[in-house]
């Protein structure tokens, strides 16, 4: 009998066992997968596809999700042997060690570009997408659960679909996703949305049920990943950027209640959201990518009237928190297709304020957020490039040093770059806050030296800057056989200080 999960007849008779299911997955296909930072990606049909290749079986797949995904699905893959090719974000530790063994082939790019690239055919054919839903209508619509990421177009693209129905998952969850498209050029239109809240579209993933082959039930939860506790570090970061930020509303610059807020992935990120809940400002809004734990903190505070983004991502904290009350999150809360979530477009249109973090930061504000020590990868630059490029104002933090200060975050010449000088406009550490609008490179240089170096290093920064500024160049002055001397050091010394 048709049920509250699965709501027609036709659609029972694809109810099928997760090892039935994953034999519809062959060797050499393309898969794309539900799934965001790792929230709402399958996980009963990779379990079994993995257990097919350690029985033995040759299977090798391309695997495509929205952002990060959990143990089951790139996990158990990876130990497993099938992924050969990764697109577009991870953080799986198995993941990222097979990425920088040279296993699996990783190619990190901007999230708001993995649906096009679909729908452009440039990943190829999609053989097959999984997907995590709470519930399928009669017509096929599929109910994602705690994210969309790239879902809908892996459904639109993908000649076979299956889907998780995933009874750990709450039905309060329907009605929270807005699922909009874009057409492909020269037939796109403007997406109209004005307002981090706007609905635009279905509350459904449109599916033509023929695609449907196999519909698989599981009652196996996320598995979220931890944030760390708010530390010092952290609440000074949060409380340089909300001085920062009154400011620019006292000089005219920002409206009494900001403009949209989007805040990246992690602990310092979601530490310093955490930190408007006992600031002055209210009816905040939010147009971001992760839903984190501190955003439930702004919304029982009262400060946040709406949170749009692609996925909730909390701490196993978090994910008990928002199951046993989701009726009463999903009213302020909007999950989109990552494609508008993360749209350049929206983004600019809403005057975005971008706070991502980075891995470290040069003096002339060039930011890596992916590559440590230049070449081993870490997670990838997810959505920061979206936002970071079209806001209004945009932000990066990180701890002024790592490694128990063996390493200076604030160096110079960065040893990998995500993010350009030309899209960086304040620099925050725990030290203190750099504004870089309008300053020239050697400005830009001082002011992030002196507000936001750790004193460890500030000397050894400011020694660097005043010899390159006796070269020949004074734009961006660089003494090129030292600037990445710092990152040789600690490679072989195992700190970055003399
Ligand atoms: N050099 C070398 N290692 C460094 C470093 C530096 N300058 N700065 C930090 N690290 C290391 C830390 O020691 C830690 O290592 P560990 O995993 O071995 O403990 C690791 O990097 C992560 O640092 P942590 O302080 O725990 O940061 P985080 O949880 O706040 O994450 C990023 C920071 C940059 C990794 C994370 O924000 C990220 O992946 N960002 C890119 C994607 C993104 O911005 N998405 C948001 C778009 S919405």
């Amino acid at each position: 009998m048709a049920n509250e999960r699965i709501r027609s007849e036709a659609l029972l008779s694809k109810v099928t066992t997760a090892e039935a299911a994953a034999k519809f997955i062959n060797d050499g296909d393309t898969v794309a997968t539900s799934g965001f930072t790792p929230s709402g990606y399958p996980k009963a049909v990779p379990l079994a596809l993995a257990e097919r290749a350690k029985n033995g079986e040759k299977i090798e797949i391309t695997l495509i999700t929205g952002a990060s995904v959990g143990p089951e699905l790139d996990g158990a893959l990876t130990d497993a042997g099938v992924i050969k090719r990764r697109f577009p974000y991870q953080t799986n530790s198995n993941m990222r060690n097979a990425i920088n063994n040279g296993e699996v082939k990783y190619a990190d790019m901007h999230l708001s570009h993995v649906s096009q690239y679909m729908d452009y055919g440039f990943f190829g054919d999609i053989d097959i997408a999984i997907v995590e839903a709470i519930a399928i209508n009669a017509d096929g619509g599929i109910i994602p659960s705690t994210s969309v990421g790239v879902s809908p177009q892996a459904v639109k693209n993908a000649k076979k679909v299956i889907v998780e129905i995933n009874t750990s998952q709450s039905m309060h969850l329907e009605g929270v996703h807005d699922i909009y498209m874009t057409q492909q050029p020269p037939f796109r239109e403007p997406i109209p949305i004005t307002k981090s809240g706007d609905r635009i579209g279905t509350t459904y993933i449109p599916c033509d049920p023929a695609k449907i082959v196999a519909i698989v039930e599981t009652d196996i939860t996320d598995k979220v990943r931890p944030l760390g506790a708010i530390d010092e570090d952290s609440r000074k970061i949060s409380q340089h950027i909300i001085k920062f930020l009154e400011n620019e509303v006292e000089a005219g610059r920002l409206p009494e209640n900001l403009l949209p807020l989007q805040s990246g992935v992690g602990s310092v990120a979601n530490a310093v959201l955490g930190g408007l809940v006992d600031s002055n400002f209210t009816n905040l809004t939010c147009y971001t990518e992760v839903i984190q734990d501190s955003m439930f903190d702004l919304i029982d505070a009262g400060k946040v009237t709406v949170a749009s983004g692609t996925s909730f991502t909390p701490s196993e904290e978090g994910l008990k928190r928002l199951n046993e009350n989701m009726a009463h999150y999903a009213k302020y809360c909007v999950l989109r297709p990552m494609e508008i979530s993360n749209n350049p477009e929206v983004a600019r249109r809403l005057g975005v304020i971008s706070i991502n973090t980075a891995i470290e930061i040069d003096i002339y504000g060039h930011v890596n957020s992916t590559n440590i020590m230049g070449s081993r990868m870490m997670n990838g630059l997810g959505g920061s490039g979206d936002y970071t490029r079209n806001a209004y104002i945009s932000i990066f933090t990180t701890v002024s040093n790592a490694k128990n200060g063996d390493i200076s975050s604030i160096v110079p010449m960065a040893s990998h770059v995500d993010h350009t000088e030309h899209d960086v406009q304040v620099v925050v550490t725990e030290q203190g806050l750099a504004d870089l609008r309008g300053l020239s490179p050697r400005e830009r240089a001082r002011a992030i030296i002196e507000n936001c170096a750790h004193p460890d290093y500030k000397e050894m920064l400011t020694d660097y800057l005043d010899r390159a500024e006796q070269t020949k160049f004074k734009h961006e002055s660089h003494l090129m056989d030292e600037a990445l001397s710092w990152h040789a050091r600690f490679l072989a010394t195992g700190s970055m200080k003399k």
